[in-house]
């Protein structure tokens, strides 16, 4: 199923997602229908926050990014309970969008290389680096297990300069291909 992605604004995108556990039910297709939902917002990462859901889960497809970045060829992932535990000091700026706030994009310092915990969909545990546009995604969606959004790392005078944008957004003035809620 395609799921309605859940708009700026909703109180289940400000809160922080709780740890999953093993015997969650049906979670192979609860992650085939968030690859099911990206891919027909033609998102390359999604939360489920986003889908209404505030657990630690996220999936990303960086494939689009295949031919800049190798790692990123044919790479679709689901993420259980991350723990991102180290952050390389450099950053660099990326211009940014997310599906829960359309129409809006902007550049966001993060830094450049992460390193993460995580469980798979087979819920096989994993520690490992991540670089370029996938360090990039995967700090994006991890954001939003922790109740954030790519305008909260804007500096105050640009959020300042958005506020309305945003105000709107929230009350339903936004246009999209996809299905929300
Ligand atoms: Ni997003």
């Amino acid at each position: 199923m395609i799921y309605p992605i859940v708009i700026f604004g909703a109180e289940v995108l400000r809160k922080p997602s709780v740890e999953l556990t093993a015997d969650y039910p049906d979670l192979k297709k609860l992650i085939e229908d968030m690859f099911l939902t990206m891919a027909a917002a033609d998102g390359c990462g999604l939360a489920a926050p986003q889908i209404g859901k505030n657990i630690r889960l996220f999936v990303v497809d960086c494939s689009a990014w295949g031919e800049e970045d190798e790692a990123c060829k044919d790479y679709r992932k689901a993420f259980i309970n991350p723990e991102i535990y180290e952050v390389s000091e450099e950053t660099d700026l990326f211009n940014e969008g997310c599906l829960s706030l359309p129409g809006l994009h902007e550049d966001v310092r993060r830094p450049i290389a992460i390193r993460m915990r995580y469980l798979d969909e087979n819920l096989e545990p994993h520690d490992e680096l991540f670089d370029g546009f996938r360090a990039r995604v995967i700090q994006h969606e991890y954001d939003h297990l922790e109740g954030k959004v790519f305008t909260d790392r804007l500096s105050p005078l640009r959020r300042q300069l958005l506020k309305s944008k945003l105000v709107g957004m929230s009350k339903g003035k936004y246009r999209c291909a996809y299905k929300t809620k």
